[in-house]
């Protein structure tokens, strides 16, 4: 039996056709077992049903009616949409966006009950539809004020600043909801890459323009990180001091100037006027 487990936990699909990319998959993934003999899997891009052979697929898009994913489109800038589903109301859509997803993400589990999540899945629109650039997945209820609970960009999309964008989105959505958010745990490397950077850009622009003093508490409010968050990130910055007891920031301009240099280009911007949203009850 031990075998048995070993041996299926091995990487079974190797690649998926989705839109107009096939794609190569980097880890396990727990399909249903009649599509485990299978090496590459063919998806719909905007139903997300998958099928074993490339005919089905073709006929099925013949017949399937969504040109984008379900549910409510709540933020449109340019050619980016994303929209927001509910697994509730979408359970199917929801299963086949954790499915694919689990191809990407190493220790994530993912028997989720899609019931308690809601999917902000991020598209690049044109005249064919709304295809899929990537996602993340919130908790409805987080006991743990997590924000985000797995982050996706297909890795066609990787390295142009969609990660970055589904991040700052994610802390739109807590702002609104006046709440401090942060990312489920543990992050993947690139995960932790993506937020540092994030993290980084963030609090350096802000200390760059309140020369006076400010404290890490009116940090997180005005941006709902997590205070946690911020001292990590001031601290990987030796921006903070240890003084009476108390962490104090020490914004010097220099050091300022030489980090945000280093901190690369800021990622996609979340134009938080085109956000039409408001928060699950
Ligand atoms: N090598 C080095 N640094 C990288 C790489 C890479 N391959 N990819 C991203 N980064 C870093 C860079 O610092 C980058 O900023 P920069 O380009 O300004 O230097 C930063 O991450 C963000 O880059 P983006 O282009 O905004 O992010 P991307 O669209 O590539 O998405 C993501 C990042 C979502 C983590 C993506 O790599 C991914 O989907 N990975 C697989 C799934 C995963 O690991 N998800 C996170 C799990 S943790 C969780 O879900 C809570
Ligand atoms: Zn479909």
């Amino acid at each position: 039996l031990r075998e048995h487990e070993e041996f299926t936990k091995v990487k079974n699909i190797a690649t998926i056709e989705l839109g107009r990319y096939e794609i190569e998959t980097w880890y396990f993934s727990p399909f249903p077992p009649e599509y485990n003999d299978s090496l590459k899997l063919y998806f719909c891009e905007f139903c997300l049903n998958f099928m074993k052979r490339k005919e089905q697929l073709q006929r099925h898009m013949r017949k399937c009616d969504l040109k984008h994913p379900p549910g409510d489109e709540i933020y449109r800038s340019g050619t980016l949409s994303m929209f927001e589903v509910d697994g509730k109301k979408n359970k199917v859509y929801g299963q086949n966006l954790c499915y694919l997803a689990k191809l990407f993400l190493d220790h994530k589990t993912l028997y989720y009950d899609v019931d308690l999540f809601l999917f902000y899945v991020l598209c690049e629109c044109d005249e064919r539809g709304c295809h899929m650039v990537g996602y993340f997945s919130k908790e409805k209820h987080s006991e743990e004020s997590y924000n985000l609970a797995c982050i996706l960009t297909l890795p066609p999309y990787q390295r142009k600043g969609y990660g970055k964008f589904l991040i700052a989105f994610s802390y739109e959505l807590s702002k609104k909801e006046g709440k401090v958010g942060t990312p489920e745990r543990p992050l993947s490397d690139l995960g932790l890459l993506s937020y540092r950077g994030y993290w980084t850009r963030v609090l350096l622009d802000i200390l760059k323009k309140h020369k006076s003093n400010i404290s890490i508490k009116e940090l997180s409010d005005m941006t709902a990180i997590k205070a946690d968050d911020i001292l990590t990130t001031l601290q990987g910055l030796e921006l903070i001091q240890y003084r009476k007891g108390q962490h104090a920031i020490c914004a010097d301009p220099k050091v300022l100037d030489r980090h945000l240099k280093a901190a690369g280009r800021g990622g996609l911007e979340v134009d938080v006027s085109k956000l039409i949203w408001t928060p699950y009850k």
